[in-house]
């Protein structure tokens, strides 16, 4: 049988598929208040499967994190509360799920912005990148560069809304620190010039992830702990002079901390657009310097994943868009059941079409 089909532990989490929920925005929150409904429960119920792991979307830590006006937040009491709603909807049926902590740095917009004010990203660089406003997709704002003595403080929001999930209920974090939103903009030396402990060298640019790392495993221990990271990564006009030195750097920098998993996002992918052109910085080259638990991410179907998981280069697969567009996509790949195609146009945004409409192949 597939190995995608056979038990695997993420640090304290037990699973007995690797079929993995990849992390996916889609902007179906509540307004105000960016909570999360009823809706939302449907659609990471019905992706629930037993012994499954599901990654919720990109959910900002705090109002300057955030990126998208219909995101959700885990912040207010009301967004645990809505939280914890679909948390019960998830482990009713048997699965796990972990919540992707998400602060956007420079791909936010002063209209998103508390009081009006300019993003804060490791520097003052403007990028051809995408805040999501009621009006469309629109070109960040000029971030402005966070001074020192802030960085402690933005550490401090991470370690809150770790402590929100827990209190949510969930089974453990996971920091984003890809698609160039703010770890990765402190990561890559195009969009962090910094001249202080946080810039320059690789060790000051990975700084940042670490003290965001030490701040969240204190409130959940390593074991239930992964961190996302997309190498080759061009989204959110995000650039590094050397990936294949920075990120092993990085990878090695984490396996100290005994996380649960380390999740590479594949370079065939950038962002959610396919793209060839990349360094080969993949999970199979970081794999045994992390020495975790791998999930890799990117452009898979059965076969691919079959073929990643045989050859040792990662343990687990997340999927996004085939697992968005089926949501028995682990019973679909198990059975080599034919697959629901997906549809571009409702990725983000807009209610239940697109969204918890899916069929399943078994009703
Ligand atoms: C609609 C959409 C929303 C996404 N949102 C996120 C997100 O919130 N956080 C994240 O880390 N990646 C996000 N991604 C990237 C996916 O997690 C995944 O890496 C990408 O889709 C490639 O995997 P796939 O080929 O299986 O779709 C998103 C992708 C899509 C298509």
């Amino acid at each position: 049988m597939s190995k995608l089909f056979s038990p695997v532990r993420v640090g304290a989490i037990g699973l007995s598929h690797r079929v993995v929920l990849a992390p996916l925005t889609r902007m179906r929150a509540n307004l105000p208040g960016n909570v999360p409904g009823e809706l939302m429960a449907a659609y990471y119920g019905q992706r629930a499967s037993d012994g499954g792991l599901l990654i919720t979307e990109a959910i900002f830590i705090s109002a300057t994190g955030n990126g998208g006006y219909g995101s959700p937040g885990i912040v207010t009491d009301a967004q645990v509360a809505g939280w914890r709603k679909i948390v019960d909807a998830v482990h009713a049926k048997g699965a796990r799920i972990v919540l992707q902590l998400w602060h956007v740095g420079r791909q936010s917009h002063v209209e998103l912005q508390p009081d009006g004010r300019a993003p804060v990203a490791p520097s003052a660089i403007q990028a051809e990148v995408r805040a999501l406003l009621p009006s469309g997709p629109v070109t960040g704002s000029m971030p402005r560069a966070i001074e020192l003595w802030e960085i402690p403080g933005l550490v401090g929001e991470y370690r809150s809304a770790a402590e929100c999930a827990r209190k949510a209920g969930f089974d453990g974090v996971e920091i984003h620190g890809a698609n160039g939103y703010l770890i990765d903009q402190f990561l890559q030396d195009n969009s962090n010039q910094r001249t202080d402990a946080y810039g320059g060298s690789v060790e000051n640019r990975v700084r940042f992830l670490l003290e965001v790392v030490e701040a969240v495993t204190s409130v959940w221990g390593s074991d239930r702990v992964g961190v996302r990271i997309g190498p080759s990564n061009r989204f959110g006009g995000m650039a590094d002079s050397a990936p294949e030195v920075t990120f092993p750097y990085v990878a090695q920098a984490l396996s100290r901390f005994g996380l649960a998993y380390l999740h590479v996002i594949e370079p065939r992918v950038t962002g959610n657009v396919s793209d060839d052109d990349q360094p080969p910085v993949a999970a199979g080259l970081l794999r045994p310097l992390f020495g975790g638990p791998v999930i890799a991410a990117g452009g898979f179907d059965a076969t691919g994943a079959d073929a990643i998981l045989e050859k040792g280069d990662a343990d687990l697969v997340a999927f996004g868009r085939h697992f968005l567009a089926n949501p028995d996509l682990p019973e679909r790949l198990r059975l080599s059941l034919p697959l629901n195609a997906y549809d571009r146009t409702t990725f983000y945004y807009g209610g239940d079409k697109g969204y918890a409409d899916y069929p399943a192949y078994r009703a």
